[in-house]
């Protein structure tokens, strides 16, 4: 891997993408990195929560590398975000493991997509977030149309594709957009502590939890339904038996 770092600790996989130069925009290659990562992770059995975030104190993502994509026509453009979304983005919010983004400066453009379709996000107070793809002459292509009102309404969805701006990490955290900010210094460690926590309960409870959770914002899926299966193929597995029967027991369920 040339363009990303992944180091596993007590069970937490860190995914650092590494073009600190470029403030880690997503060129192709990091693009592939990241599905190629994220597909072994959904794998490994060592690693029980992701977190992504960029390297240096400036980025997580300053967006898709404008460099790559200057001269595409109408096909390329297409394939481009027909293929990132369905090769990393899609992947990301479908892993069956919970995917925490550690936003430690610009999230832009892609930056802020990749983001969003982690299961949720935390900010260090210098962070910068927004879409200025409308400022390119392009729209956002990796999800941020649908994943953006879904996080924060559509109206500020709205002013925030139109006005093409930033928003800081307190704005962010008004609109919902991040669960929590802290002091850069205390971003990985605050997401550790929160997969630490999620560590704690089912695996296979939380990758049932975040398939029903996805499925009520997939068109023609009728998430209650979805909740409702999911909630029955809880039932008779072992975690289920080992956590009710640790509750019985009024001892510490061990997963
Ligand atoms: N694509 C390609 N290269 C990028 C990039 C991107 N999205 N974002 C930053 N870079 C590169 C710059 O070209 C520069 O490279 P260089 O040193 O070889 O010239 C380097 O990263 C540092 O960026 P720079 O613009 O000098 O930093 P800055 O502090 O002055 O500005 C930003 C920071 C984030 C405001 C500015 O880089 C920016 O606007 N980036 C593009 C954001 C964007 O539109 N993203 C959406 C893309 S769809």
């Amino acid at each position: 891997m040339n363009n990303i770092l992944i180091a596993t600790e007590n069970q937490i996989a860190t995914i650092t993408i590494n073009r600190p130069n470029k403030l880690n925009a997503l060129n192709k290659e990091t693009i592939e990195e990241l599905g190629t990562a994220f597909a072994d992770l959904e794998e490994d059995e060592g690693v029980r929560v992701v977190i992504i975030t960029g390297s240096g104190e400036k980025a997580f993502v300053a967006g898709a590398d404008i460099s790559e994509f200057a001269d595409f026509d109408e096909t390329e453009g297409k394939k481009l975000a027909g293929k990132g979304q369905a090769e990393l983005f899609d992947v990301i919010e479908n892993c069956s493991k919970p995917v925490i983004a550690a936003i430690n400066g610009f999230a832009l453009g892609g930056g802020l997509e990749l983001a969003m379709a982690a299961h949720f996000r935390v900010a260090s107070d210098n962070a910068r977030l927004g879409l200025p793809e409308t400022s390119l002459g392009v729209i956002p292509g990796y999800g941020g149309t649908q994943r953006l009102p879904q996080l924060v309404g559509k109206g500020r969805a709205m002013e925030m594709i139109m006005t093409a701006g930033m928003i800081n990490a307190g704005t962010a955290h008004s609109y919902g957009l991040v669960n929590h900010v802290v002091t850069l210094e205390e971003l990985i460690p605050t997401c550790e502590e929160l997969a630490h926590k999620i560590i704690k309960n089912s695996p296979m409870a939380i990758a049932a939890a975040i398939d029903a959770v996805n499925a009520g914002y997939m068109d023609g899926t009728d998430g209650y339904q979805v909740e409702i299966d999911n909630f029955g193929s809880c039932f008779g597995t072992e975690e289920f038996i080992e956590g009710t029967t640790a509750f019985l027991e009024k001892r510490k369920a061990e997963f």
